[in-house]
């Protein structure tokens, strides 16, 4: 098919069966990163050791976790790298309108996304944690205990679907940003905040008045992956590969101590 009959037989099938606008002749997301020479990679970088602001020689620099692993990626793939920071909530419509190339944020690939998105192997596995302050760590030791208190999640994210299926009786907040939590428990507006531990763990190291609470939160979300616009099966296996190869060299263990290290979020 030819010109314009294929764009219009293209745009039924698209339209009509869901298929792969990438197999119809639209640019696929390896094309596009060759054409470009760079990866254009969407993250949220409030998530320390995942992906976080910090002043590098005097310049506000993104660093973390993902970002490591991200940048070997773009070395795999000959390829300079870009981050676009923006809300996690607003992340898979960027992936989806080709805004990013792939999605990398602490991001738990669980079923609703999969409809939505494609996704890498698992590169990290942690569980979830509810932080409190320190001063109530005594008071605070089951889930019950936060009945009739105000939890916060980050808006869109796995906390916030296990806070509203575990944690009924509390009164959900939902903020964009995890620094912007952590502000509203230190102030009293929320009295705990679910969030996956490695991230707890760097603020109660930062901050004595901030602990781990007891509690043990339930969870099947499996860990973090990268997410990628459906219908790139290929482009997939490359990410894979290179996930692998920094697996097998113990790379990823590295970026998340050297994350930790250096994270000194307050
Ligand atoms: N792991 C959680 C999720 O997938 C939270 C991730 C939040 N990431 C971030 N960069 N703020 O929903």
């Amino acid at each position: 098919m030819k010109g314009i009959i294929k764009k219009v037989f293209c745009a039924l099938m698209v339209a009509a069966v869901g298929i792969s606008a990438a197999g119809c002749g639209e640019a696929s997301t390896m094309e596009r990163i060759e054409k470009s020479g760079k990866l254009v990679v969407g993250t949220s970088a409030d998530y320390a050791p995942y992906e976080y602001h910090t002043m590098i020689e005097g310049k506000d620099t993104i660093i973390g976790i993902d970002i490591s692993i991200v940048n070997e990626i773009a070395k795999d793939l000959g390829v300079q790298l870009e981050i676009v920071d923006t809300g996690f909530d607003g992340l898979l419509a960027a992936l989806n309108s080709d805004k990013v190339d792939i999605v990398i944020a602490g991001m738990n690939p669980d079923e609703k996304r999969k409809k939505a998105v494609d996704f890498s192997k698992i590169y990290y596995e942690a569980k979830q944690g509810v932080m409190v302050r320190a001063e109530d760590k005594d008071k605070i030791k089951t889930i019950a205990d936060l009945s009739g208190k105000n939890v916060g999640v980050q808006l869109g994210t796995t906390q916030e679907k296990i806070a509203q299926d575990q944690m009924t009786a509390s009164k959900l907040v939902s903020l964009g940003k995890i620094p912007d939590l952590v502000m509203e428990l230190k102030n009293n507006k929320i009295d705990a905040l679910v969030v996956e531990l490695p991230v707890a763990n760097g603020y109660i190291k930062n901050n004595n008045d901030l602990a781990l609470s007891e509690i043990n939160v339930e969870e099947d979300s499996g860990g973090s992956a990268i997410a990628v616009k459906k219908g790139n099966e290929d482009f997939v296996a490359l990410l894979n590969k290179s996930l692998d190869r920094l697996i097998e060299e113990g790379s990823i263990d590295k970026f998340v101590q050297e994350a930790n290290e250096k994270n000194v979020t307050q």
